[in-house]
């Protein structure tokens, strides 16, 4: 489509996504960043199927936003090749056809739930996390491709953490697995784009509360830190569905192998007056009680 035929159509509809349809996997509740991804995209005229695990489906509200948005939830657990596979398959049949986008919002470590420091990890943990939080990017992305469920210009994106680049305390072997999540974006987007034109993409979202961002140790700390040092403050779950619509409409097309921070400028910055001002406190509180 020319660029003229893509402005005209966002003229005539208003909607970025319209006509476009996709799978969202890993909204849990209301506070998920998936929830709101979900919702911004049917706002912006897609359709939608969305996923997530049985024990998910069971604990969580997905049923609720399924019903909300009028689309249908598959059970997948996104390290079983076979669930994957299914759910393609059935997204096809519900969508009629190939469809142009999906979200993975996946991750949990279970050496961070059962508060294994990262010197003592427990190597079966690990491998867990890694399985669930990174591979199965890469098992999601080559299931879509072995089915050819995506469009040409298609989209797809992970959710990432600037302790892929850094190290946070606390974050523990989450940030080897936003590593290797990255990685796979790099990896996979080359193959998929020179074949399909298909574009992958990680965006590396400020710290924000959900149930997973609440299991990292120290959390209220951590996004209170970053609140200080991000010049236009943290990123929320709604600003980080905006970005997503942004990155599945044909407004990016060219944008691929890429980690896109959105972080309020948190990843540029080294220290800040807000940040300053808040350690200089506890330097007085040293002063004042100096045997403490
Ligand atoms: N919350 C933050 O501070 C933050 C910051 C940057 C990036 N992220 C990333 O955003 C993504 C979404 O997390 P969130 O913060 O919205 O928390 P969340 O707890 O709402 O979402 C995590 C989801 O992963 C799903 N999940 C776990 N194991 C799964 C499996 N085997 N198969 C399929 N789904 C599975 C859960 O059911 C849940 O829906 C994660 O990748 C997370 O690392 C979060």
């Amino acid at each position: 489509m020319s660029d003229y035929g893509l402005t005209k159509i966002l003229i005539m509809t208003g909607r970025l996504l319209e006509g476009k349809k996709g799978i969202i996997f890993g909204a849990l509740n209301e506070a998920s960043i998936a929830w709101k991804v979900a919702e911004r995209t049917v706002e912006e005229g897609a359709q939608i199927v969305l996923s997530n695990t049985p024990m998910a489906l069971r604990m969580g509200d997905t049923a609720r936003l399924a019903e909300k948005l009028n689309t249908i939830v598959i059970p997948a657990d996104a390290t079983d090749l076979d669930d994957l596979d299914r759910l393609m398959k059935s997204s096809m049949e519900h969508f009629g056809g190939k469809f142009d986008f999906m979200l993975h919002s996946i991750g949990m470590s279970p050496n961070v739930r059962k508060s294994r420091h990262y010197s003592d990890l427990d190597y079966n943990f690990l491998e867990k996390t890694l399985d669930i939080s990174a591979v199965s990017f890469h098992k999601v992305i080559q299931t879509a491709r072995k089915n050819d469920a995506i469009n040409e210009w298609g989209s797809i994106l992970a959710l990432s953490y600037v302790a892929a680049q850094r190290t946070f305390y606390g974050y523990n072997d989450m940030a080897d697995a936003k590593a290797l999540l990255e990685s796979i974006a790099r990896s996979f987007g080359y193959i998929y784009g020179r074949e399909r034109n298909v574009r992958i993409n990680t965006i590396s979202q400020s710290p924000t509360p959900t149930t997973a961002g609440q299991g990292v140790k120290g959390f209220d700390n951590l996004i209170d830190f970053s609140e200080r040092m991000s010049p236009l403050g943290n990123a929320t779950a709604d600003d980080c569905a905006n970005y997503c619509v942004m990155m599945f409409s044909d407004l990016t097309r060219k944008v691929t192998m890429q980690n896109l921070f959105h972080d309020g400028g948190f990843s540029s910055m080294g220290m800040s007056l807000r940040a300053i001002e808040q350690y200089s406190k506890s330097f007085e509180y040293d002063k004042e009680h100096p045997f403490d």
